[in-house]
């Protein structure tokens, strides 16, 4: 499988399915975020870092005055928000290459405003607005190892109710 789509219904359903998908995640792996302002890549984010493993009492939120925030946990959890972010070549000195080939869980809003310096294979989450509430949430699996995450995921993602 290397496809599903969700629809999510209010923002505590965008949490929950960043936490299913989270728990599924590994070191050194990367998730990709697409969206529009105010999509909700941050609050599946905060979803996926709870099911990394950050612990709830550490806050997680858009990095405001940086564009990288990390979390220690059992393994290391980086939030990049690329909003802020130029052109493309502006990012080519902050070392992202260094979180997606480190041994961390690197997550990414904005991926699409650095198309050339992101990894092969990620996973890829592109969320649409559907209406006020409701946002269409596309996961794309690109490389083996995030179709089979895709594949485990399939599985648990019955429990989320509403899919495509
Ligand atoms: N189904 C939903 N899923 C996620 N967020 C939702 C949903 N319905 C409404 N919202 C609201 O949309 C907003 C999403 O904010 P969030 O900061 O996660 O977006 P973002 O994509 O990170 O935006 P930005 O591009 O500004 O960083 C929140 O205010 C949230 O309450
Ligand atoms: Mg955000």
């Amino acid at each position: 499988m290397n496809k599903v789509v969700f629809l999510s219904p209010k923002p505590s359903d965008t949490i929950r399915l960043g936490k299913m998908i989270g728990r599924l995640l590994n070191r050194g792996d990367v998730v990709a975020l697409i969206g529009e302002l105010g999509a909700g890549k941050t609050q599946l984010i905060k979803g996926l870092a709870q099911g990394a493993g950050v612990s709830k009492s550490t806050y997680v939120s858009s990095p405001s005055f940086t564009l990288i925030n990390e979390y220690k946990g059992e393994i290391p959890f980086y939030h990049i928000d690329l909003y802020r972010l130029g052109e493309e070549k502006e990012a080519e000195g902050l070392g992202l290459e260094d979180y997606f080939q480190g041994e961390g869980i690197t997550a990414v809003e904005w991926a699409d405003r650095i198309p050339s310096l992101l990894p092969e294979e990620l996973l890829n989450i592109h969320i649409y607005y559907t209406g006020k509430k409701t946002r269409s949430i596309e996961m794309v699996a690109k490389g083996e190892k995030y179709k089979d995450l895709m594949t485990k995921f399939g599985v648990r993602s019955q429990e989320f109710g509403v899919k495509y």
